[in-house]
C-alpha cells in the first residue's frame, strides 16, 4: 500500500514523526510531500534531523506568500506529485494551509485522504486555520480526531461517518523523544537557565502578530515580567521590526531563534509558566503539567482550560501579568490526549481506508 503524507509547516513535521516511523515499521510504502511553506533551517529541517523524519521525496519550494498565492501553488505541485505517485491514501495533518491544499488536491483526484487533527475547533472564522479545519474535515474520507471534543464538533456539522477517537499524535511526539531531550539539549545551559525560574513564551497567531496594538501590549507585558525566554517566530520577528518594538525588546528579555523540538521540550518543561498563542504549546503545556497563560480569546483545547491548567486571557497587558504572577492550576490533569499510542490506531485505520465510505460529510 502506498500512502502519502504531505507537510509543510513546523507543527505538521512534529505531527508526522511518530505516525511516518509507525508506516514504515509495519513497511508500507510512504512518500513524503513537503510544500516548503516553512523553509528557514529552524522552522523546517531541524524537526526532521530532532525527530528522524526521513528526507521528503518530494519539495515543492513554495515558501511565503498570500493565502491565495501560497494555497493555489500548493494546490497545483501537489497534484502533480499525487498525479505522479498514484498514492492509495493522502495523509494531512492539523490546520495549515499545506494541509489544505493536500486535502484539496487528494479530493479532487478521488484519492482517499485521512484528516489527522480533525474535529478542531475555536468557532472563530476570522482564523485562517479555523476555515481550513473545516473545509479539510468536511472533504477526508477519514476523520482522526485526538479528543471527545473534536468529535462532538464534528457531530454538529452532520460529520458521523468514518470519525474515530484517536487520540493525540502529539503525546507519541513527546513520548518518543523526551528522553532524547534529556540526554541531547543543553540549552538550559547555553541560555543560562534555571529551571523553574523563567517564563517560556511564543508568538506567532496573526491576529496577534499584524495588530500593532495587540503586538505591543503583549511586548509590554514580557518586558514587565522580565524573566522571559522567547523563541521568536519569523512571522513575530518581521511585525516586532516593522512595528519599532524589536529593540527594546531584545534589551529586556531574551529573545532567541526559534529552537528545535528536543531544545523546545526542555525549555517547557523547566519553565515556571509558559505564555503563548500556538495550540501545540498550550497542549505540551497540559501534558508536561505547566501552568499556561493563553493570549487569545479562544481556544480549540478547551480540555486544558476546563481542568484548570490554561487561563485566556488575549493580548492583554495586565492580565497577562497578572496571570503570569498568579495563575495557578486547580485540578488533577486527565488522558485527555490519550496515551501515546494515537500512532498505532491511525496506522490501523489507514491501512483499512479502502474499506471506509467516500466522502466526510
Ligand atoms: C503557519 C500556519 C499556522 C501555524 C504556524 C506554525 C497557515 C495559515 N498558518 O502560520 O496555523 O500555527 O504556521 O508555525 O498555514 N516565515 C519565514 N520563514 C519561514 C516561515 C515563515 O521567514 O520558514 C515568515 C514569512 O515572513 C512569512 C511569515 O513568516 O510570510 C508567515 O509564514 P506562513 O507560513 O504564511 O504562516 P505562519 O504564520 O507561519
Ligand atoms: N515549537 C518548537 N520550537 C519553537 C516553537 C515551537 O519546536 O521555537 C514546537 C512546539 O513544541 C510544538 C509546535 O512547535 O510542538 C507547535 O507549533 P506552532 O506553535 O508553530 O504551531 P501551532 O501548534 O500553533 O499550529
Amino acid at each position: 500500500m502506498k500512502i502519502a503524507s504531505i507537510v509543510g509547516a513546523r507543527p505538521n513535521f512534529i505531527k508526522l514523526a511518530p505516525l511516518s516511523r509507525e508506516l514504515r515499521r509495519r513497511g508500507l510504502d510512504e512518500v513524503i510531500i513537503h510544500t516548503g511553506q516553512h523553509y528557514n533551517y529552524e522552522m523546517d529541517k531541524i524537526f526532521f534531523d530532532d525527530m528522524g523524519i526521513p528526507a521528503p521525496d518530494y519539495h515543492m519550494g513554495i515558501g511565503s506568500g498570500s493565502h491565495g498565492f501560497q494555497t493555489g501553488e500548493m494546490l497545483r505541485k501537489v497534484e502533480g506529485a499525487l498525479m505522479a505517485e498514484k498514492p492509495d491514501a493522502v495523509i494531512v495533518f492539523g490546520d495549515t494551509n499545506s494541509t489544505l491544499a493536500g486535502s484539496l488536491a487528494a479530493a479532487k483526484l478521488h484519492i482517499k485522504s485521512a484528516h489527522v487533527e480533525a474535529g478542531l475547533r475555536s468557532f472563530d472564522r476570522r482564523m485562517p486555520e479555523e476555515i481550513n479545519r473545516v473545509l479539510v474535515d468536511h472533504c477526508s474520507d477519514l476523520l482522526l480526531c485526538p479528543t471527545r471534543t473534536a468529535v462532538d464538533n464534528l457531530r454538529r456539522e452532520g460529520i458521523t461517518e468514518n470519525v474515530h477517537l484517536t487520540g493525540d499524535v502529539m503525546v507519541d511526539a513527546q513520548k518518543d523523544c523526551e528522553r532524547i531531550a534529556q540526554n541531547k539539549s543543553h540549552i538550559l545551559e547555553d541560555l543560562v537557565l534555571k529551571p523553574k525560574d523563567y517564563y517560556l513564551a511564543t508568538v506567532h497567531r496573526a491576529s496577534n502578530t499584524d495588530d500593532p496594538d495587540k503586538l505591543r501590549a503583549i511586548t509590554e507585558a514580557l518586558k514587565d515580567l522580565k524573566n522571559v525566554v522567547f523563541p521568536c517566530h519569523p512571522r513575530a520577528e518581521k511585525y516586532l521590526r516593522e512595528f519599532g518594538l524589536w529593540d527594546d525588546l531584545i534589551r529586556k528579555i531574551e529573545v532567541i531563534k526559534p529552537v528545535g523540538y528536543l531544545d523546545m521540550l526542555l525549555l517547557e518543561k523547566n519553565a515556571k509558566k509558559i505564555i503563548t498563542d500556538s495550540g501545540g504549546v498550550q497542549k505540551e503545556a497540559y501534558l508536561l503539567g505547566i501552568a499556561c497563560i493563553t493570549l487569545r480569546e479562544e481556544t480549540e483545547w478547551v480540555e486544558t482550560v476546563e481542568d484548570g491548567w490554561n487561563v485566556l486571557v488575549g493580548p492583554n497587558r495586565e492580565k497577562i501579568v497578572m496571570s503570569a504572577r498568579c495563575f495557578e492550576p486547580s485540578h488533577e490533569r486527565q488522558d485527555v490526549f490519550g496515551k501515546g499510542d494515537a500512532s498505532i490506531k491511525i496506522a490501523d485505520l489507514v491501512e483499512n481506508i479502502s474499506h471506509e465510505k467516500s466522502g466526510g460529510s
